[in-house]
């Protein structure tokens, strides 16, 4: 039996009903999953092939049960290449994700700010990524069950889903950004001459998640939708020292608008 498979034929029976929306909820951005109705809790740490999250502010543990009249399943807390985890761990539960039957995933983070015009606790659609980090999730034999050797990336964040969260955004009155993320490995916040070369280089945000997985929903055809939260200026942009306590502080300030937002766009899903 696949490794795969093992974790499907743990979690299924739990369930009543197959997902079919995944949340992956990033730094602070976990309470999402605290309002799904009827949840069905399962730390990480009993799911064959998972492993734990460490992060201070990731739960680690899907939550699957009813939001916004959806079957969704959320990844309360995710897992980061930093931790010291393989590439094939982080993405572990996108893939089992698309196993469950999901077909939309929503990726949420805290990034840096580095477009200047942006603020602390502003939210920014992810137009598109790059990736920074020299690494690639689909390195070594390509499964072709799952996808195709060299998945195509030019619409890895899906435009119908963009507009209609644009639409959210508008109805709700949240001055929604749109922009570039910048995925690089961490664990050290950047230095501002590297800040100063990603802006050049056209990026809005910076963070240490969601580039792989989005790279594996993609090869296996998920359509994805991605949310930064600015939580913090990224270095050199203000006079004062990054830590991941502000991340933390000012994901909390958002959390409400954070809320509302994806809970619009899932009831429009
Ligand atoms: N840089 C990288 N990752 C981050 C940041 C940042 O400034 N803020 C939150 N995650």
């Amino acid at each position: 039996m696949s490794k795969f498979q093992e974790a499907v034929d743990y979690i299924l029976p739990k369930l009543t009903e197959k997902p079919t929306i995944g949340l992956v909820l990033g730094s602070g951005l976990g309470v999402l999953a605290d309002e799904i109705e009827n949840p069905t809790v399962i730390p990480y740490g009993e799911i064959p092939g998972f492993t734990a999250s460490t992060v201070v502010g990731h739960k680690g543990q899907l939550v699957i049960g009813k939001l916004q009249g959806k079957q969704v399943v959320a990844m309360q807390g995710r897992f980061h290449f930093y931790e010291g985890h393989d590439l094939s761990d982080v993405v572990f539960p996108i893939r089992i994700m698309k196993f469950l039957g999901v077909e939309t995933i929503i990726v949420t983070n805290a990034a840096g700010g580095i477009n200047e015009s942006y603020r602390p606790g502003d939210l920014m659609l992810i137009q598109d990524h790059i990736n920074m980090t020299g690494r690639n999730p689909l390195i070594g034999p390509n499964d072709d069950t799952l996808g195709t050797r060299f998945p195509d990336m030019s619409e890895a964040y899906s435009k119908n889903l963009r507009e209609l969260a644009k639409g959210v955004a508008a109805e709700q009155g949240i001055h929604l950004r749109e922009g570039i993320y910048v995925g690089l490995l961490g664990p050290s916040y950047e230095t501002p001459a590297e800040i100063r070369m990603l802006r050049m280089l056209g990026g809005d945000a910076v963070g240490m998640s969601t580039v792989p997985e989005v790279i594996v929903a993609k090869h296996m055809q998920l359509q994805v939708l991605g949310i930064s939260c600015i939580s913090n200026m990224a270095a050199g942009i203000l006079e004062q020292p990054l830590s991941h306590e502000e991340v933390m502080e000012t994901t909390e300030k958002v959390k409400a608008q954070f809320l509302a937002l994806v809970q619009g766009i899932l009831a429009k899903l």
